[in-house]
């Protein structure tokens, strides 16, 4: 893609997040929804800080726009809880994200040699992050506006086209044993992708199609949630705690039918389409009563380049590993983008989910998330 390609994608990255902002009028913008999620003013404001932090900063050595707002909008700084009570009016914060965006992009478009000979700006590196930055936000933004919309009491639903369960298809493929190349390739792929590895793989099955709310419910219905058997160890004690029955945000109508609620409140369920609202306990709790397994996020990517895999980028798919760090890893642009992460407590997500932006939709990249997350739009697909 060419660097005004690029800027084109930066510039509708930023146009997605704003727009998210556009229909509130009153203080929601300040409020956590849920522990894991920040505000949503605060998404804006640090996919903005960062922005400012890499090219004025970084690259620029100027760090006038950063300094007065490093610690509310770096992430790890302020805790979740004092975000809101921080951040600015919402105007001032829109203001503010206007202003800036358009001095960085007067000086992306311009080119200054300070900023064409910088590391970080060879082959449009920065914009790549940047593009990807904004669009992870987005994503988490809109998990916020879906936990907003679980929040109040449920207004009455009636489902007018209850799903049923369905037992679970046999649409198999089969991975040969071999060894292949699994990996990204710069300047597009993140630290985690790479270096491009080697992946030697045994032989194995894996599903065509990531299992269907009708699949899910087959396992709820056969009492899976009530059942230890089916869970490892920390899956039951989460389960124990929880009491979970159900995807987050499936709920039951008066005559007991499964509805689901999104951004935009309550909607029909398909059968047909792939589950998600579920933890890595309960994907993994079903593929054990499935008789089969997570795939190992190499499986996944082997079977998804050879073009093995449909719906994929529907729902994020949990993989049996733990997020690892390949063979010769190096972190950047920074630390912390995934290096706190590989604690042997996060594992890989696949694939993407439909909140992703095409930016993130390849098949080398790896999300992570600890085991009980609900909220980030994951389901599964079996392996055997
Ligand atoms: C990799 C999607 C879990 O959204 O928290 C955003 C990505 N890192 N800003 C997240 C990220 C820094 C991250 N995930
Ligand atoms: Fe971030």
């Amino acid at each position: 893609m060419s660097s005004a390609a690029l800027l084109n994608e930066l510039r509708l990255a930023q146009e997605l997040v704003m727009a998210l902002l556009e229909p509130i009028q009153d203080d929601s913008y300040r409020r956590q929804y849920h522990p894991d999620l920040s505000p949503l003013g605060w998404h804006l404001g640090h996919c903005t800080y960062t922005e400012c932090y890499w090219l004025q900063e970084v690259v620029l050595g100027d760090n006038r726009f950063t300094a007065p707002v490093a610690d509310i909008y770096t992430a790890g700084v302020t805790p979740k809880p004092e975000r809101g009570a921080r951040l600015p009016a919402l105007d001032v914060l829109i203001q503010w994200t206007l202003g800036m965006q358009s001095l960085n992009a007067e000086t992306l478009e311009t080119s200054p040699a300070a900023l064409t000979d910088h590391p970080l700006m060879q082959d449009d590196y920065l914009l790549h992050f940047l593009i990807q930055h904004y669009s992870q936000h987005y994503e988490n933004m809109l998990a916020i506006l879906t936990q907003c919309a679980l929040t109040p009491a449920t207004a009455a639903f009636e489902t007018s086209r209850p799903i049923r369960s369905s037992p679970l298809r046999q649409d198999r493929i089969s991975v040969p044993a071999g060894h292949y190349r699994v990996g990204g390739t710069a300047p597009t792929a993140c630290d985690n992708e790479l270096p491009a590895q080697q992946a030697t793989l045994g032989p194995c099955e894996i599903a065509r199609n990531p299992v269907s709310n009708s699949e899910y419910l087959a396992f709820m219905e056969a009492g899976a949630y009530e059942d230890a058997s089916h869970w490892n160890e920390a899956g039951w004690q989460w389960q124990l705690q929880q009491q979970a029955g159900a995807p987050e945000h499936w709920r039951q109508d008066n005559a007991g039918n499964w509805y689901g609620i999104g951004v935009r409140g309550a909607y029909e369920l398909d059968g047909d389409d792939a589950v998600h609202g579920i933890s890595h306990y309960e994907a993994t709790a079903f593929a054990a009563w499935a008789g089969g397994r997570l795939p190992h996020e190499h499986q996944w990517e082997v079977a998804c380049r050879l073009q093995f895999l449909q719906q994929t980028g529907r729902v994020w798919e949990w993989c049996e590993n733990p997020f690892y760090p390949y063979a010769g890893f190096k972190a950047f642009p920074y630390e912390g983008y995934s290096k706190p992460w590989f604690d042997n407590h996060h594992y890989s997500l696949r694939g993407g989910s439909l909140h992703t932006r095409p930016a993130i939709k390849r098949v080398s990249f790896r999300n992570f998330h600890t085991p009980e997350k609900r909220h980030i739009f994951a389901g599964l697909r079996l392996a055997w």
